[in-house]
């Protein structure tokens, strides 16, 4: 709830604490922000918002696509890293998912450590309505991973980036002393079954290069693991899949329905991802 996680939020604005008033945050400055009767926050000043954020279709299709349990062992994998990591820090930090779309794993994380509270962040208010109603320990928030974070200095004992923009030296000022960055981000085998036959955004053979580019400045790897599994997958979820990712930007609903026709029922699809545990340098 968003009430057990204001006292580690700041003001997008100026950065003072926010405390809540009736149905708004607001700080000492009078800068204040509407909580939306869904239970999350809009702390975006302004009215901007990038094209990089989902679509609601698209994170409506990646709510039914994670909720029919195909990546659980990425969930698993990622709630694991977190217990390991999560241990370094106090008990009153929390776990930032940066980029959490419905907060899927957010959610995951949290079951693991049953004393931390999680904040979702993300740009589309979609996914921050979704990830307000995902545990009953997020805060959900609506902000932009390339501004100046919400959230005060050092409040968390984890971030999370799965599939999502990285803001490096946010992500290193919200983390307390002992903290880690666990980051998620597709292989080069990743889906390469749909790849070619559905004309999918393939995954950028220098991914890692830029990974360890974009964060090497303030993180260093503590740790990765490769997370590789088959799925055998209906058309319905194929189709789901597709449309929650890049892809769905490129092909039209008739191109995509066409395509997955032509595939066997059920299709073996392989997941392969990198899961990394990074600590502040
Ligand atoms: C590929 S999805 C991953 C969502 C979630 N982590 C998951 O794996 O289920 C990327 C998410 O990042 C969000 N996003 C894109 N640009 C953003 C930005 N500038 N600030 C915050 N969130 C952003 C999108 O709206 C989307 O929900
Ligand atoms: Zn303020």
């Amino acid at each position: 709830m968003l009430t057990d996680v204001t006292p580690l939020l700041a003001c997008p604005v100026c950065g003072e604490s926010l405390e809540l008033v009736g149905p708004t945050l607001a700080c000492e400055n009078k800068h204040s922000f509407d909580v939306a009767r869904q239970g999350y926050v809009n702390l975006l000043p302004g009215r901007a918002r990038p094209h990089t954020a989902d679509t609601a279709e698209m994170i409506e299709a990646r709510a039914a696509f994670l909720g029919s349990g195909r990546y659980s062992p990425i969930a698993d994998a990622v709630a694991a890293a977190a217990e390991l990591a999560s241990g370094a820090t106090a008990n009153d930090t929390c776990v930032v998912d940066a980029g959490a779309g419905p907060g899927y794993y957010l959610a995951r994380v949290l079951d693991a450590l049953p004393d931390r509270r999680g904040i979702a962040l993300d740009i589309s208010a979609t996914a921050a309505r979704r990830a307000a109603h995902a545990h009953d320990r997020i805060g959900s928030i609506v902000c932009d991973t390339w501004k100046r974070l919400p959230i005060r200095t050092g409040a968390a004992a984890l971030v999370l980036d799965i599939f999502s923009p990285r803001n490096a030296a946010e992500f290193a000022r919200l983390l307390a002393p002992g903290g880690s960055l666990i980051v998620v981000t597709p292989a080069g085998q990743h889906l390469k079954e749909l790849v070619g036959v559905l004309g999918l955004v393939s995954v950028d053979e220098h991914k890692d290069e830029r990974l360890d580019d974009s964060l090497g400045g303030s993180f260093k790897v503590r740790e990765q693991a490769a997370v590789e599994f088959e799925m055998p997958l209906s058309h319905a979820e194929v189709s789901l899949l597709v449309r929650m990712g890049p892809s769905s930007r490129h092909i039209t609903p008739e191109q995509l329905a066409g395509r997955i026709a032509a595939l066997p029922e059920p299709v073996t699809v392989t997941a392969s991802v990198r899961v990394g545990v990074y600590r502040v340098r």
